[in-house]
């Protein structure tokens, strides 16, 4: 039988993932490497990472620590297929191909983009090209493999939605065949960072994140200084920091969910205890992590890397093969 692709990558634009990357996005693309109905491609995505300001020599030991945070976290490469985007150069030939079917005016409204735009305060001549091309570069990852599912965070759906506008674009221009990707989310992804300003957990607020590698004194601190200032109520807020240790009890502590919302309801919660608890609990979700990560050299992953791209190369080529032919290239 043939088996369903799945591709999925994460931007290597810093040196850790946070607990918000391995609860949205690699919990769910472990399941999927287990499960043999399915074919499964993770990539480290290096060349999006180059769509904002970078620093080049970051950059290449980035690519290398987000590739290990994959191993660590479970991705098996006798499972799964690991490379690094910019060793597979078919994504940009691919990804120029797509930019022929989707308008300027439609990249300009990709939220991400907008967002962007926003912090450069419209300035778009700070803006790259690069940047805005973004989700063509990311249809053409998932469609070089004509991956059918994608594990994403929610706050990618919008650019998954420009990945299946230019399939079905390029599918009725082009006469091609490509499967429309569907997104596999949950709203997991959704973590807030943890200073309860509401905005979600980002490697760029690194004191409102916890990465993989922090020890049990940093987890500590951090989690103590979420902003807990509301006593019980009648109600767990929506947002703000009791919402957020509210959130990471329920996932990291989750038998002691209903203690939580009793003493919440009954006004004689004690954050201070809550706090402890949810720290440990996630210092020993990540301690495995950190353990296989101290065992993994860099020469090692090197290799796995490079293994993964030659495989992913073998049916990138025959997508860019097929391509170019119907768009009258070959
Ligand atoms: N944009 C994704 C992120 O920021 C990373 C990514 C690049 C990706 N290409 C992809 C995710 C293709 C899914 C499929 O996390």
């Amino acid at each position: 039988m043939k088996k369903i692709r799945v591709l999925s990558g994460i931007r290597a634009s810093y040196s850790s993932l946070h607990i918000g990357n391995l609860l949205g996005a690699i919990d769910k693309m472990i399941k999927l490497q287990e499960d043999p109905k399915y074919e499964t491609f993770y990539m480290v995505a290096d060349l999006h990472a180059i769509t904002t300001d970078f620093d080049p020599n970051e950059l290449k030991k980035y690519r290398i620590e987000v590739a290990k945070d994959y191993l660590a976290c479970g991705i098996d490469p006798n499972k799964s297929t690991l490379f690094l985007q910019a060793d597979v150069h078919e994504h940009l030939e691919l990804a120029y191909y797509l930019s022929s079917v989707i308008s300027v005016k439609r990249l300009y409204l990709v939220p991400a983009f907008k967002d962007k735009k926003k912090d450069y305060k419209n300035h778009l001549e700070r803006m790259s090209l690069a940047l805005l091309d973004y989700p063509v570069l990311m249809a053409a990852d998932i469609l070089l493999y004509k991956a059918e599912v994608v594990p994403i965070g929610v706050d990618q759906l919008p650019h998954l939605e420009v990945a299946r506008e230019i399939v079905r674009k390029m599918n009725l221009k082009y006469k091609l065949n490509l499967p429309k990707p569907q997104a596999r989310y949950n709203d997991i992804n959704a973590i807030p960072n943890i200073l309860g300003t509401g905005e979600k957990m980002s490697k760029s607020e690194p004191e409102g994140a916890i990465f993989l590698n922090d020890s049990l004194d940093v987890i500590k601190r951090k989690i103590s200084k979420i902003p807990t200032l509301t006593a019980g109520g009648e109600k767990i807020p929506e947002k703000g920091g009791v919402y957020t240790l509210y959130l990471l009890t329920k996932l990291f502590v989750p038998e002691k969910i209903n203690q939580f919302e009793n003493e919440f309801f009954n006004g004689t919660i004690r954050y201070s205890e809550k706090k402890g608890d949810v720290s440990e609990a996630i210092f020993n979700r990540l301690k495995p992590i950190q353990e296989k990560r101290r065992h993994l050299n860099d020469d090692i992953v090197i290799g796995i890397l490079k293994t993964g791209a030659e495989k992913a190369k073998i049916i990138a080529r025959e997508t860019l093969k097929e391509v170019k032919e119907k768009m009258g290239l070959l």
